[in-house]
C-alpha cells in the first residue's frame, strides 16, 4: 500500500497516522474510510466506532477575522458549535482583526495539513501569494461571510455569505421613506479596505441618489466596534456641522450602539432626535428600537454554521458547487422590534 504509515499497535489512531497523501480528489472520503479498514486490519488492532467516526472526517482550518461585534462573536458560536455537532475536528485561530494574523494562520493551516481551509477575510485584497500557496498544496477554500478580490476565480471554490451592497441600499431605502427624502447624515463606515464597509456604503449611496434633500455630510471609520463608533460620533458632533446632523448610518449595530452613548451624552435623543438606521440585527439592536433609540436595523445573518459545513461534505465529495452562495436576510423597524425580540438568536 504505497505511501500508507500504519499504526503501531497502541499507537493513538488519528488522521495524520492514517494519511500521508493529500487526497483532494471526490475520492476523499472513500479514501479516508478505505485507508482506515487497511490500515486496521493490516496492523491488526482494533478501533473503536467513535475513533473510526472522528478519523473519517474532514479536518477543517477556520481563519476568523476577530470579536470586533455581537455579530462575529455568533458567527464565530454558529461555526464552532456545528463542527462539535457534526464531530468535526475545527482548527479554529482568531486574527484580531488584522490581515497578516490570518494570513499566518492560513500557512499554519497548509502546515497542518487540513483537508479544507474556510475564512472570512478581513479586508478584500492582498490574498492571491497566500491563496496561491494553498491551492498549491491542494487544499480547497471556502469563504465565508466576507469576499476577496483576486485575478484567477480558481483560488477559491465557493462564497457563502450575504449581499452587502443589498443590504445598503435597502438601509437607504428605508430612510429616504421614513425622511421623505430629507436628511443630514452622518456615516460611520466599517473596517477600511473590507467587503462589507466598501459594498454598504454604495448600496446606500446608489439608493439615496437622485434624492436632492438627503446629504452625507460626514463619513469615517468606526471599524465595526462600539467603542470606535462612539469616539467617532463625538467627533461628529462636536464639529461646526454637528448640530445640522438628523441621520446616522452605521454599517453595523454594534457602531450604532456606540453612537447611541454618544448622542445621549451630548443631551439628545437618539432614536428621534436623530433618526438611526443601522445592519446586522443583533439583539442589542432590537433593545434599542424597543427603547426608541434606534429605528432600523437591517438584518445581515451570522449563523451560517451549518450551510459552511454542508459545504464542507460537498467539497470533500468533489460536488460542483455555485461560485456564490446567498444568505437569507430581512428588514426590522421599531414596530417590529418587541414582538420579534424574544426569538432573536444572535
Ligand atoms: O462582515 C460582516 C460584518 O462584520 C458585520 O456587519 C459586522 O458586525 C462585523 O464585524
Amino acid at each position: 500500500m504505497p505511501g500508507l504509515a500504519l499504526p503501531r499497535p497502541g499507537q493513538t489512531l488519528n488522521r495524520s497516522t492514517l494519511r500521508t497523501t493529500r487526497p483532494l480528489s471526490p475520492m476523499t472520503p472513500k479514501f479516508t474510510s478505505r485507508l482506515l479498514a487497511a490500515a486496521g486490519l493490516f496492523a491488526g488492532v482494533f478501533f473503536t466506532t467513535a475513533q473510526v467516526a472522528a478519523a473519517d472526517k474532514p479536518v477543517v482550518g477556520f481563519s476568523q477575522i476577530g470579536a470586533e461585534s455581537a455579530w462575529r462573536t455568533a458567527n464565530t458560536d454558529s461555526i464552532k458549535g456545528e463542527a462539535a455537532k457534526r464531530g468535526i475536528t475545527l482548527k479554529f485561530a482568531d486574527a484580531q482583526q488584522k490581515q497578516e494574523n490570518q494570513i499566518k494562520a492560513l500557512r499554519s493551516f497548509i502546515a497542518q495539513n487540513v483537508d479544507v481551509i474556510a475564512f472570512s477575510p478581513v479586508v478584500e485584497t492582498g490574498w492571491e501569494p497566500v491563496l496561491r500557496e494553498i491551492k498549491k498544496a491542494g487544499i480547497p477554500v471556502i469563504l465565508t461571510d466576507r469576499a476577496v478580490k483576486v485575478s484567477d476565480p480558481s483560488l477559491f471554490v465557493t462564497f457563502v455569505g450575504s449581499d452587502f451592497v443589498e443590504e445598503g441600499r435597502r438601509a437607504g431605502k428605508w430612510l429616504v421613506e421614513k425622511t421623505k427624502g430629507q436628511a443630514v447624515i452622518a456615516e460611520l463606515v466599517g473596517t477600511p479596505g473590507s467587503a462589507p464597509a466598501i459594498d454598504r456604503k454604495k448600496g446606500f449611496e446608489e439608493a439615496i441618489a437622485g434624492q436632492a434633500g438627503m446629504k452625507i455630510i460626514k463619513s469615517q471609520s468606526g471599524d465595526f466596534t462600539r467603542a470606535k463608533g462612539k469616539e467617532v460620533m463625538e467627533t461628529f458632533l462636536k464639529s461646526p456641522e454637528g448640530k445640522s446632523i438628523n441621520v446616522l448610518y452605521a454599517h453595523n449595530d454594534d457602531m450604532a450602539l456606540g453612537a447611541i452613548q454618544a448622542i445621549e451624552e451630548a443631551g439628545l435623543k437618539p432614536g428621534t432626535d436623530i433618526v438611526i438606521v443601522s445592519i446586522d440585527g443583533v439583539k442589542g439592536a432590537f433593545e434599542a428600537m424597543v427603547a426608541g433609540k434606534l429605528n432600523c436595523t437591517v438584518e445581515c445573518n451570522p449563523l451560517i454554521g451549518a450551510q459552511l459545513f454542508d459545504l464542507v461534505a460537498d467539497v470533500v465529495a468533489g460536488k460542483t458547487l455555485p461560485k456564490r452562495i446567498a444568505v437569507e436576510e430581512g428588514l426590522y423597524d421599531q414596530s417590529q422590534a418587541a414582538a420579534a425580540l424574544p426569538s432573536r438568536q444572535y
